[in-house]
């Protein structure tokens, strides 16, 4: 399939997760180079530098960022959201315990029911980013925090030259290797190029009603944490 149209197409993306469910932690590990548990620590910290109560993890997967947080905000209420109810499964295999299986284009949570809502890769792979973020808006309560942490494209043109090497000829076969499905990470690479970077992603929550902090580049850029407060 098309990747542009891969990724604007939910019944494709929760079946791919649900078909490499079982390794998706797995791979993203190797693809990763171990970086993501560094970038999740890093997303959880901010978090509890909020003292959040009620927290949203959208998108949740696996739950390892679920996990993360409850670490670093052992007192908070932490519900961990996600439409792919295989992946959902392994998160309540790993221990994450408020579990909903939710479309984060229709969240079925009354308004203003958090104080922090997340989503780690997860927002790229929505069918309308603006909708989506209409939605975590509207779930959380005035002042409210929303973190996204999402791969980035790097401003150093020698390293998004390697980059996108890695990306679109290193990454499918790894992918490929790890979950035995090639479809599965065919389209990360163009989804990667076409989704909002650095300043254009806090132009797109400006205007979705939220006032942003500086975008946190992290590991050169190849991903970022965009932090933006509901405004009242
Ligand atoms: C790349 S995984 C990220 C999982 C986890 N947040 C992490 O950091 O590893 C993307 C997740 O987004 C979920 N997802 C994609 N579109 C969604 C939607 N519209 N509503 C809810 N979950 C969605 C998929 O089912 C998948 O579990």
């Amino acid at each position: 399939m098309d990747p542009q149209l891969a990724q604007k197409n939910p019944e494709f993306v929760r079946s791919t997760f649900a078909s490499i469910a079982g390794r998706y932690d797995l791979a993203n590990h190797l693809l990763s180079g171990g970086m993501d548990f560094i970038w999740r620590a890093k997303l959880a910290r901010l978090v509890a530098a909020c003292r959040p109560s009620e927290v949203l993890d959208l998108a949740t997967g696996s739950g390892d960022l679920a996990l993360a947080i409850k670490k670093t905000c052992p007192s908070a209420h932490i519900t961990a959201a996600d439409f792919c109810l295989p992946m959902l499964e392994e998160a309540r295999r790993k221990g994450v315990e408020r579990l909903v299986q939710a479309d984060g284009l229709a969240l079925p949570f009354s308004d203003n029911g958090f104080n922090v809502l997340t989503v780690a890769f997860g927002l790229r792979n929505m069918a309308d980013w603006r909708a989506a973020i209409g939605e975590m808006h509207r779930v959380l309560r005035p002042g409210g925090t929303v973190f996204i942490l999402d791969f980035s494209l790097p401003e150093w043109e020698p390293l998004l030259t390697f980059y996108r090497l890695y990306l679109h000829h290193v990454l499918p076969h790894l992918a490929h290797w790890a979950t035995q499905r090639k479809e599965a990470y065919e389209y990360l690479g163009g989804s990667i190029e076409t989704f909002p970077s650095g300043q254009n992603m806090n132009a797109l929550l400006e205007e979705c009603g939220f006032s942003c902090e500086a975008p946190r580049p992290l590991t050169l850029g190849v991903v970022s944490i965009y932090q933006a407060c509901k405004r009242t």
